[in-house]
């Protein structure tokens, strides 16, 4: 990689993507192994969060280190007015690692050039989440048996979904055909697509949630509508529901087909798809895990 920090997936080349990958195999194999030993990583989520960060510290603890952080900053003196600068000089002083969630966009790439740590960004706003990106890609290809000529549909919130913003830039390097289905609202924003244009991905941009998209898909990567990010609630009440997976509109999909979803899921899949084999998004989360520890020894140049 060309930064000891992980900000964004774009910084990743095909090569460290498929090292990062072929090391998270590695480490479901045999998750625990004493690598991280005498190694402080500090995980600072300033925005709620279940799998990432208890992923991270799993990982973490299962390579023998220790972990520091908090999970609610109204607990820390970020509550006083001490600015994020201060906050990441702190702990730079305890920790060898620095695993942050930030609402602010760029949040990460920040902290990455105040600080001689590396830094891990879990997720800052609506712009990237290169360590999902990363165990979703290990997911595509643990069940595909491969990353390219894949036709991937995205569904959902385009718009403030920074896993699938990610997802576009990981999947770049494969040659990947995109459907995106969104509300006017919630359409995938024209950077995006501008980026597809630039890397010839091709892309189709649909309002309806049709069987006929479904039946040409591999993979299906659901998502959230994201009510945090609505500075108008009156339009998330009106898209909150727009798209729901139900199990009959699977019927006529590829055998291979999976159904992947970044979690926490709100209404956006009906839970008799739980039972089809074609779910994938419990598993998926646990994928987390692997491409996490991948991650961590990658930023720290722990060879495994
Ligand atoms: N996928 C994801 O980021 O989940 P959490 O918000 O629970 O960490």
């Amino acid at each position: 990689m060309k930064s000891k920090s992980l900000v964004s997936i774009d910084q990743c080349t095909k090569e460290d993507i498929l090292r990062i990958l072929d090391n998270a195999r590695k480490f479901e194999d045999n998750p625990n192994r004493n690598l991280l030993e005498g190694k402080v990583a500090a995980t600072l989520f300033f925005e709620p969060s279940t799998r990432t960060r208890l992923s991270f510290e799993t990982a973490i603890n299962r390579l023998g280190g220790k972990v520091i952080g908090f999970q609610d900053a109204s607990t820390t003196s970020s509550s006083k007015g001490e600015t994020l600068k201060d906050t990441i000089l702190m702990v730079s002083n305890y920790a060898d690692l620095i695993v942050m969630r930030h609402h602010l966009e760029g949040a990460a790439k920040y902290a990455s050039e105040i600080t001689d740590i590396p830094i891990i960004n879990a997720g800052d706003g609506a712009n990237q989440h290169p360590s999902q990106t990363m165990l979703d890609l290990y997911s595509i290809q643990k069940t595909q048996g491969k990353l390219t000529d894949l036709t991937i549909t995205m569904v959902g919130d385009l718009k403030y979904g920074r896993t699938v913003h990610s997802l576009i830039s990981g999947m770049s390097h494969f040659n990947p055909t995109f459907h995106f289905v969104a509300p006017d609202e919630l359409r995938m924003p024209d950077e995006y697509k501008l980026f597809c244009d630039k890397h010839n991905i091709k892309y189709y941009e649909h309002t309806a949630f049709s069987e006929e998209v479904i039946n040409e898909t591999d993979i299906l990567y659901m998502t959230r509508v994201q009510r945090e990010r609505f500075t108008d609630l009156e339009e998330y009440q009106r898209v909150k529901n727009v798209y729901i997976l139900k199990s009959q509109m699977l019927e006529n999909s590829k055998d291979n087909l999976r159904v992947l979803h970044p979690l926490p899921r709100v209404n956006e899949i009906a839970y008799d798809v739980d039972d089809s084999p074609k779910a994938y998004y419990i598993q998926q989360a646990r994928n987390g895990l692997f491409a996490r520890q991948a991650i961590i020894c990658e930023v720290l140049g722990i060879t495994i």
